[in-house]
Formats: C-alpha cells, sequence, structure tokens
C-alpha cells in the first residue's frame, strides 16, 4: 500500500538501477504518486519488461525505459536528455545503481576496483552532475536522493571496495547539501541492511556464498542472520526502502537535507 504524497504528482524523477529491486520499489511508490518515472539501467530485459509492467498499471506516458551504463558519462548524459525530451523536466534523481563484491584487497584486481567505484561513487557523481546541470538550468527546487548502504557506515571485513564507495556516497551527498542548498536541492540518503527479496545482487553465487562464509552460516540461514542481528528482529523489504525514499522525496520532507536514514531494522545508528 503506497502512503499518499499529493505535492509529488505531476514531478519527473530519473532512478538509476530502475530495473532492480529497491529502484523498482521505489519507481513503483513514485508512479503511485503521479510522478512519471525514468527508469536508467544496464539489464535490457529487465528494464523492459519492468517499464511495461509500469506502463500497464499506471498508463503508458509514464514511464520510460532508457539502458544506460552509469560508469559511461556519454550514456548518462544521454539519459537524462532523453528523460527531458519525453517529459519536459527533472524534479528527482534516485542515484540506486550498484554492483558489489566479496574479495580480500589483496585479491583484487584493476578490473575490480574499476567496476566497483565507477559503478557506485563514480557513478553518483556522473549522475548528480547531470541533474543539477538540469534542475540549475531550469530553476527547479529538485531533490537528489542517494541510495548507500549500512556497509557506508559499518565496515565489512572482504568488502572494502564497495564500503568505500558506498561510505564515499555518502560523504559526496552531505557535500552536495552543503554546496545545493542555496539553489533549493536538497540531497538525502539512505543507507539500507541487506534486502535480499528480489535483489539482482544477491543473485550472485559468489556474493551469497562469500556472506555465508563471512559470518559461518549456510546460505539458507542468510535471511534469519539478518533479521536476528538487528534490534527490531526483521527483515528489511525493497518496500521499507521505498517508503523512507517517498517521504525524503516529498514536500513533508522540505527542510531536511544531508540526512542519512538507515533502514536497517536498527543496526547502524547515525549520529
Ligand atoms: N540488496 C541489498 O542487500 C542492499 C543493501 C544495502 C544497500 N543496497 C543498495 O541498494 C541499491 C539497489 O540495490 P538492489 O538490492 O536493488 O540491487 P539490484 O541488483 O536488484 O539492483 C541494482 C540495479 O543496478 C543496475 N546496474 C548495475 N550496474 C549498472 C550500471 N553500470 N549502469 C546502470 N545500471 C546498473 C543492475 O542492472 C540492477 O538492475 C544499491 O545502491 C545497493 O548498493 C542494497
Amino acid at each position: 500500500m503506497t502512503i499518499e504524497y499529493a505535492d509529488l504528482s505531476g514531478q519527473v524523477a530519473l532512478i538509476t538501477g530502475g530495473a532492480g529491486a529497491i529502484g523498482r520499489a521505489i519507481s513503483r511508490g513514485l508512479a503511485g504518486n503521479g510522478v512519471k518515472v525514468v527508469l536508467v539501467d544496464i539489464d535490457e530485459p529487465r528494464l523492459e519488461s519492468y517499464s511495461i509492467e509500469l506502463g500497464e498499471e499506471f498508463g503508458p506516458r509514464s514511464t520510460l525505459a532508457v539502458k544506460a551504463d552509469v560508469r559511461d558519462s556519454e550514456q548518462v548524459r544521454e539519459a537524462f536528455a532523453a528523460a527531458l525530451r519525453e517529459f519536459g523536466r527533472l524534479d528527482i534523481l534516485v542515484n540506486n545503481a550498484a554492483a558489489t563484491q566479496i574479495k580480500p584487497i589483496d585479491l583484487l584486481s584493476d578490473a575490480d576496483i574499476d567496476l566497483i567505484l565507477d559503478t557506485n561513487l563514480k557513478g553518483y557523481v556522473r549522475c548528480a552532475r547531470e541533474a543539477v546541470r538540469v534542475m540549475k538550468a531550469a530553476g527547479t527546487k529538485g531533490s537528489l536522493l542517494f541510495i548507500s548502504s549500512k556497509n557506508g557506515l559499518v565496515g565489512a571485513s572482504d568488502k572494502s571496495l564497495y564500503c568505500a564507495a558506498k561510505g564515499g556516497e555518502l560523504t559526496l551527498a552531505r557535500a552536495l547539501a552543503m554546496e545545493l542548498g542555496e539553489f533549493g536541492i536538497r540531497v538525502n540518503t539512505i543507507c539500507p541492511d541487506a534486502v535480499l527479496e528480489g535483489s539482482g545482487l544477491w543473485e550472485d553465487d559468489d556474493y551469497r556464498q562469500g556472506t555465508a562464509k563471512r559470518y559461518n552460516i549456510s546460505e539458507a540461514e542468510i535471511p534469519d542472520y539478518y533479521r536476528d542481528r538487528c534490534a527490531l528482529k526483521t527483515n528489511i523489504r525493497p518496500e521499507d526502502v521505498a517508503n523512507a525514499a517517498l517521504f525524503l522525496l516529498s514536500g513533508q520532507a522540505s527542510k531536511i537535507t544531508g540526512a542519512i536514514i538507515p533502514v536497517d531494522g536498527g543496526v547502524a545508528f547515525v549520529r
């Protein structure tokens, strides 16, 4: 059940990783509030099938799917240009596309370093740069939302690159909140704990096996492990992240910028 934020209606949002679990939940919540959504992803089959699904639910003119790689500045520029051609404005960027990995630092290849930093941290910079160019040119008091991670707040062994990228996203968001406040552009971050349901990150065998090994549990015990370690004894679902996202993007959060909101059932507490 989507919470309603009337002021979102008529806005346009670009969501990177829009075909993934959290991107789908956020875009569905936004579309349910009358926002036109531009889904950006490299996974063409998922992108196509999900945009058809959204179109059937909210109307064919509610959604635009753009295949683009956030590691490529030209493709990012073209994705924003396509959004403007289709909908004529941009109010919201959700930086969400990600790659992850479990590997000790001494085994990292140059390709690993490039993949994780380019997709996560540098991808967030590229998309924020483009969104701010569009918003400043139009005088739009827009909103940027970064999906970071509990791993941006708390280090995890064998995930140093991902932690560094996710921590960088947090600092990037806070710096941009300072820089863009005078233009009325808000920048906030959500840090989820593990979201297992529908997440492509967890479809990777190495990632699941590496996680199980790290906690000395079986793969089947992963959901219980995450549930039992948090204060609320619960698992985090994509919709839980979307609920926080919708609030932060809505006018109800008009005085909130530079915030870091954990959606983790109580694992990493932020001051
Ligand atoms: N699932 C979790 O356990 C979890 C926990 C904490 C934070 N997060 C964060 O939440 C966000 C979404 O994760 P998710 O669980 O929905 O994962 P997901 O794999 O389901 O979605 C990520 C999407 O990003 C896309 N993507 C990857 N590289 C890309 C690129 N170079 N250009 C464009 N798109 C690209 C993928 O195709 C995928 O559709 C990520 O930023 C992730 O770091 C996830």
